[in-house]
């Protein structure tokens, strides 16, 4: 059995001890090596808190952290979600209600077949999609808006993906962290929520590493996911930068000069604030 899977296992294990001090017998049974899978029929296929899934095992998101996770992504109904091991459909469901076109990927086929029912018995089977598959296999790169209630470890193999996607695409996760790239946002909630109750946001970042032309001379930027540090070399003097990305929008401060711009591919457009004097700026990437 390979390192990951037993990885994987021993943190469902977790999961499931974690969850037995929090929802009582049906953990409990879990944690003890009791499987409480329902043995009815496909048609009335009923999941358990805590079964087991390819990477994860299912535990669904409250109700309350759903809407709470699609309020931080300012989920519109021009934006497309995928939820990446999407369970019983919920935040899909609650997506598609917002009017969003939303999908999800889930790997066990049970419960694929359960959120199409869900989806139909809330009326948006037209804007909810899901999908029997893999989300390390199937391809979500057409979101932009994307939410996750997998492991750590789960989420650090997605991120050279999600780093990929277009620049302003916002990530949002229950409870669990990405590795060293820092949330944009936390929030959780208090209420109709007893255990998992606390939402990340990450919005994926343009990429602005390199070296920059503009008028007064040379910008050269480092970027560690949205931060983002350099310096200005100008007129034979060397200065400071601090900034930071929220999507295509970059901020940074030279000196007591703010610059505030767009990321466009190779080009940054904007306004460069010096006290009450404000002009307009323009970057170009040196090849
Ligand atoms: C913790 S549950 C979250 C369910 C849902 N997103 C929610 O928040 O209510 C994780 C889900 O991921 C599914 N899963 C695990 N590994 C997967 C994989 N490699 N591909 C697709 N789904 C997977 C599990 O079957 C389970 O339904």
């Amino acid at each position: 059995m390979k390192a990951s899977k037993v990885l994987a296992g021993s943190v469902a294990v977790c999961l499931a001890a974690v969850l037995a001090l929090n929802i009582g017998p049906v953990a409990q049974a879990l944690a003890n090596g009791t499987s409480a899978q329902a043995t009815k029929s496909k048609s009335e296929y009923e999941p358990s808190v805590g079964q087991e899934g390819k990477d994860v095992v299912w535990v669904p998101t409250a109700q309350a952290l759903v809407n709470k996770m699609l309020d931080m992504a300012k989920l519109t109904s021009s934006d497309i979600l995928y939820d990446l091991g999407s369970g019983d459909g919920r935040t899909v469901i609650t997506a598609a209600k917002r009017g969003s076109t939303a999908y999800g990927i889930e790997y066990n086929p049970d419960m694929v077949a359960l959120s199409k029912r869900n989806a139909e018995k809330e009326g948006v089977t037209d804007k909810a999609t899901f999908t029997h598959g893999d989300i390390f296999v199937t391809d979500f790169s057409k979101a932009n808006v994307l939410t996750m209630f997998l492991l750590p470890e789960l989420n650090v193999r997605l991120r050279p993906t999600i780093l990929k996607m277009k620049p302003g695409t916002r990530v949002v996760t229950n409870s669990f962290s990405m590795g060293d790239w820092d949330a944009d946002q936390t929030e959780s909630v208090n209420e109709d929520c007893r255990s998992y109750c606390t939402a990340h946001l990450w919005i994926v970042p343009a990429n602005v590493q390199g070296t920059w032309k503009l008028p007064q001379g040379d910008l050269t930027l480092d970027q560690k996911y949205q931060i983002v540090s350099g310096n200005l070399k100008a007129a034979g003097n060397s200065a400071k930068v601090d900034g930071k990305l929220t999507g295509e929008q970059i901020a940074f401060k030279v000196g007591n000069t703010q610059y505030s711009g767009k990321v466009s591919g190779d080009t940054i457009e904007g306004v460069a604030r010096t006290g009450e004097k404000e002009e307009k700026f323009q970057a170009m990437r040196a090849k």
